[in-house]
């Protein structure tokens, strides 16, 4: 009765630790990431008129072309890519729909696709949906858990049709270098690779670190998709609008993907998403001097807690914490913390096997809420 997609597609070890915490009072959840701010009031006020003006309605299966407009627009403004907003560019019901679209029109059944790991959790479940195989490609924590082209070369199959790249990256925070970018660029070349480019935490990258799309690369904007997300900039994760851009054949194919499944993103949603990119921009400068104060806080306060060590991520809004020291699999750990804390991580697994070992904590949801764990976990496990 149940297929063999059903079956072997996982689900994350997230969901069973906001299950768990259920049970329990009083608990911080640092578990999953969900922006502490709300979607800006110019972003609601548009959607709200839209409504009331009869913006009830089907759309373009791409999604209304002043959208596509505002989203070509700011393509070009900030990440240098030259699209047409009629052949290039899909809205999607969020950026991980826009992952599986892609991945549905990229690769066949069978087909391998590169992730380097630990890597966000639901590309594990796109694949699982579309019938695709996971390469890992390794990274270290010694090395910022960056992917390198090397990496990436060693890991290939006969079968290698995608690679996804994800920067700044979740779980890790890593922000890839330009200079790797260029690397990974001739790999994707010399072996006909086509790219997803994810990149929805553009915004949030912190110290000198600065933000390239792959397709900006020379010769990359035709074997890539870049994928983004109006969820973590915008703080509208509950809307769910993300888009994708790419060459006009593979926009076809997700579109008519697209047609079939959902017909097109929520209209009103479509019309906060323009405001959202017309409007002032002026928030995420707050948001991200928050995260960033966050992430300070959070990182030099977990290596005095015995149990835990972290790097400084560089980009996004997660710490990927070492817990190798207390000698038990991550799943286990954010259990036992939930039960003696009343804190939720998310465990390292869930991001792969590669991310045993480890446990992923969100500094999106405010300062306060970091200080009260931080308060709880040196309470409970003692400094080091
Ligand atoms: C790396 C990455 N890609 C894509 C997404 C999907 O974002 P959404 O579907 O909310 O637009 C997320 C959400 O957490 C993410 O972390």
């Amino acid at each position: 009765m149940i297929s063999k997609k059903a079956l072997n597609t996982p689900s994350s070890g997230i969901r069973l630790m906001y299950n768990a915490a259920v049970k329990y009072e009083n608990v911080l959840n640092f578990c999953i990431g969900e922006p502490g701010f709300q979607t800006p009031e110019h972003i609601v006020e548009a959607a709200r008129k839209a409504l009331l003006e009869g913006c009830t309605k089907y759309t373009h299966n791409a999604g209304v072309l002043k959208l596509r407009q505002a989203i070509a627009d700011k393509l070009k403004r900030e990440n240098h890519l030259d699209v047409d907003p009629e052949k290039n560019i899909i809205c999607t019901t969020g950026a991980g729909e826009a992952i599986l679209l892609a991945l549905l029109t990229l690769a066949d059944p069978g087909d391998d696709v590169l992730i380097p790991a630990p890597g966000w959790t639901n590309y594990y479940g796109h694949l699982g949906i579309a019938g695709l195989n996971n390469v890992t490609v390794k990274t270290k924590e010694e090395d910022r858990f960056c992917p390198r082209a090397q990496a990436i070369e060693e890991a290939l199959t006969e079968k290698s049709r995608v690679l996804i790249l994800n920067t700044p990256a979740n779980p890790t925070g890593t922000v890839i270098p330009e200079s790797e970018l260029y690397e990974i660029a001739k790999i994707a070349e010399k072996y006909d690779l086509a790219v997803l480019a994810d990149e929805p935490y553009e915004k949030f990258i912190y110290d000198e670190q600065k933000h390239v799309s792959f397709a900006s690369l020379p010769k990359m904007a035709a074997r890539t998709v870049t994928i983004n997300s109006f969820s973590k900039t915008y703080c509208m994760t509950g809307w769910r609008v993300g888009y994708a851009s790419g060459p006009e054949e593979v926009i076809r194919g997700m579109t008519k993907f697209q047609e079939n499944v959902s017909s097109c993103v929520n209209a009103a949603a479509q019309q906060g998403a323009v405001a959202a990119l017309t409007g002032p921009q002026d928030e995420i400068k707050t948001m991200k001097a928050a995260y960033e104060t966050c992430r300070n806080l959070l990182t030099e306060g977990l290596n005095h807690i015995a149990g835990f060590s972290c790097i400084k991520p560089q980009g996004a809004f997660y710490v990927f914490a070492n817990i190798e020291e207390m000698g038990m699999d991550s799943l286990s750990a954010a259990m036992m913390i939930l039960d003696r804390t009343r804190i939720t991580m998310a465990p390292g697994s869930s991001f792969g096997k590669d991310g045993e070992g480890f446990l992923r904590i969100s500094f999106c949801a405010g300062r306060e809420d970091i200080e009260e764990m931080l308060l709880r976990l040196e309470k409970e496990f003692g400094r080091k």
